[in-house]
């Protein structure tokens, strides 16, 4: 018989609140609410600091020697998995993934179990990604003082080191986050990367944050104040700096009865050459990935010289780098 784990309702104050130490420094990035716009540009400094030009060696360091890192994934993942992975071994971590399939969970052990047995063997940092809300927050508010819980991807509430991603890639192209116009294209109602996103920006004063999706895969407002939610393609593109085209999260759709049909979406709200020459001219083309091409984006835009996708990658593993070093400060000392 399965075991059902209750989780504490998801109080996103409360959870921003738990991030942070005694002395205010962030413990857990459980959320981008609550940042400070300070806060997010100094991980966005550091984060640069990682970036290595083109051809040259990736950098490295030693500052989270004698740390040891559990990625803790219980959904699919390629690229936040790998790049934490990455991130943390680059700054001289010991890491461990687990499999999920063959660990204990499988037998029935609870989650804060898994969590309290790999903290007896020292686990440091544990980087969470689990399908149902308030998972991180929760883990993070029952376990010892001397460990640190890095939200990997929750449901369809938050994903912050995605939207910290996010801001380093349009940061790196755009100047001032103030005179930019962002549009967000897909569904949006699903999509914790909007959502952190979204947030992100906000802190960061973007000029005007556009969401655009088909009925029913549109946001509520009162999730996304400030943003304008539009339902036609082509208002949304019209001037926009960045467009960043979203997953269709099937895993997270009740019934796919109620979402157009895939030629009727990407007529409708696939970015494409075409669409794209409604942006501003300077626009860059975003995708958090998994891509599904062809349906989302035209798949020849997502490879061509608008595009930043690859270098969202790439910018993952400098911002989980900086976020794992300052989060490690906050260890207490034995
Ligand atoms: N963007 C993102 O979270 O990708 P993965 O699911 O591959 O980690």
């Amino acid at each position: 018989m399965p075991v059902i784990e209750l989780f504490e309702t998801n109080n996103p104050v409360d959870d921003a609140d738990l991030q942070f130490d005694a002395n205010g420094r962030l413990r857990h990035l459980l959320t981008l609410r609550g940042l400070k716009r300070e806060q997010i540009t100094a991980l966005l400094d550091r984060a640069e600091t990682f970036l290595s030009p083109p051809g040259q060696n990736a950098v490295r360091s030693n500052t989270l020697h004698g740390v040891t890192v559990g990625n803790l994934f219980f959904e699919p993942s390629t690229r936040t998995r790998a790049s934490f992975e990455i991130a943390a071994k680059r700054l001289g971590a010991d890491l461990i993934n687990l499999d999920v399939n063959t660990s204990s969970r499988k037998k029935g052990e609870s989650i804060l179990d898994t969590i309290y047995t790999l903290q007896a063997m020292q686990v440091d940092v544990f980087v969470v990604r689990d399908a149902s809300a308030g998972v991180p927050a929760y883990i993070a508010r029952n376990i010892n003082n001397r460990v640190m819980i890095l939200n990997a991807g929750e449901a369809d509430v938050s994903h912050p080191t995605q939207g910290l991603l996010d801001l380093l890639t349009i940061r790196r192209h755009k100047d001032n986050f103030e005179d930019l116009t962002v549009a967000i294209v897909g569904d949006v109602a699903h999509s914790r990367v909007a959502r952190s996103a979204s947030e992100g920006l906000m802190t960061m004063g973007v000029g005007e944050l556009r969401l655009i999706s088909p009925d029913a895969l549109a946001p509520e407002q009162d999730d996304f104040p400030g943003a304008k939610i539009l339902h036609n393609l082509n208002d949304g593109l019209r001037g926009a700096d960045v467009v960043m085209a979203l997953r269709i999260q099937r895993e997270r759709i009740d019934s796919l009865d109620e979402i157009p049909g895939m030629d009727e979406y990407f007529a409708n709200f696939g970015i494409s050459h075409e669409r794209m020459k409604l942006a501003a001219p300077a626009a860059i083309v975003m995708h958090p990935g998994p891509m599904n091409r062809g349906i989302e984006i035209e798949s020849s835009l997502a490879d061509g010289p608008s595009s930043v996708i690859v270098e969202q990658v790439t910018n993952g593993v400098a911002v989980r780098m900086a976020l794992l070093e300052e989060v490690v400060k906050t260890m207490e000392k034995k």
